[in-house]
């Protein structure tokens, strides 16, 4: 039987991309997304070409909607092999400016859903003693930015999640655990932070204002001087998705592309991909 693989967030972007790529190579996969009025891309493609891709609801904030296609994947498949935290949504604003309900939801959203997902194929995989979970974080799980600290933590929050998983949980039950850390993707992920987030084409008023034209400015001057090397295609961070998916013993962490990498050289120089503080804590609680 196909290795299958469960993907949050397929309606677009790397979600969208990888669902395809993982069917062009050999998996069963299901594209799950929160609004099945946005899978007419996707089945469109399924269509042209034939691809074995299930699409099923799956909104990451609900644990009933998350069970529900959990379920569907047991029965038929009696099995989950790989899951794929893709799912999140961007979220500049000061935090003296965001309301108790945005904070909520960019947390909901980019953190807990990534545990609620986690935690629903856990007794499966360990059951099975085989799976893989890659959550898919940024840059910003590891490197704090201006107007951004409410995304970053939420980022923050999957790595050590994950990285706390992967101190036992991989070498008790074979349950690989990976991030996949991109820079930019050239996505639909910019346009919808800014039109949830945005007030008047603002993030920032008042006192802030001058610190987010400052933080505006350089954003542009950084991507106009070299937009080829900071952005990528959703397909290509897809093929590192991939990659790790093949890999035998994949890394805690890894950087989509070379800029990535320099982005969070400080945080990363010591143990560029998780193996050493891994192996440290092993030693150290087990
Ligand atoms: N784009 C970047 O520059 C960038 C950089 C670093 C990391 N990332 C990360 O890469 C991943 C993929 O992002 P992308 O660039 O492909 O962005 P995207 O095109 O905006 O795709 C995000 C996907 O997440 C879905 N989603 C949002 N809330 C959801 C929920 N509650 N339940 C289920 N699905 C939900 C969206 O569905 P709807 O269509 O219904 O909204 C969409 O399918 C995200 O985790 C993001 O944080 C992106």
């Amino acid at each position: 039987m196909k290795n299958n693989v469960l993907i949050t967030g397929t309606s677009t972007g790397v979600g969208f991309e990888s669902a395809i790529l993982f069917a062009n190579n050999g998996y069963k996969v299901y594209a799950t997304m929160r609004n099945l009025d946005k899978a007419d891309a996707l089945k469109a493609k399924i269509k042209a070409n034939d691809l074995d891709i299930e699409i099923l609801h799956l909104d990451v904030t609900s644990v009933t909607s998350i069970n529900l296609a959990l379920n569907i994947i047991i029965q038929q498949d009696g099995k989950i092999d790989l899951l794929v935290n893709n799912a999140g949504a961007g979220f500049a604003k000061t935090t003296e400016q965001s309301s108790i309900e945005e904070i909520k939801w960019v947390t909901d959203v980019n953190y807990l859903g990534v545990i609620y997902c986690t935690q629903a194929v856990l007794p499966f995989m360990r059951k099975q003693k085989s799976g893989q979970i890659i959550s898919i974080t940024s840059v910003g799980g590891l490197v704090g930015q201006p107007f951004n600290e409410l995304y970053c933590g939420a980022k923050f929050g999957v790595e050590g999640f994950m990285e706390g998983l992967a101190t036992y949980i991989s070498d008790a039950f074979n349950i690989k655990i990976t991030c996949v850390e991109p820079g930019g993707i050239t996505t639909e992920f910019m346009a919808s932070a800014i039109g949830k987030t945005a007030v008047d084409g603002q993030f920032a008023t008042g006192e802030y204002l001058p610190i987010f034209e400052r933080y505006m400015a350089g954003n542009q001057k950084r991507a106009s001087e070299s937009k080829e090397q900071v952005y990528q295609t959703a397909l290509e961070v897809s093929d590192v998705l991939l990659n790790v998916a093949r890999m035998e013993n994949p890394p805690l962490r890894i950087r989509t592309s070379e800029w990535a990498e320099k982005f969070c050289i400080l945080k990363t120089q010591a143990d560029p991909d998780g193996t050493r503080i891994v192996n440290q804590i092993k030693e150290s609680f087990l």
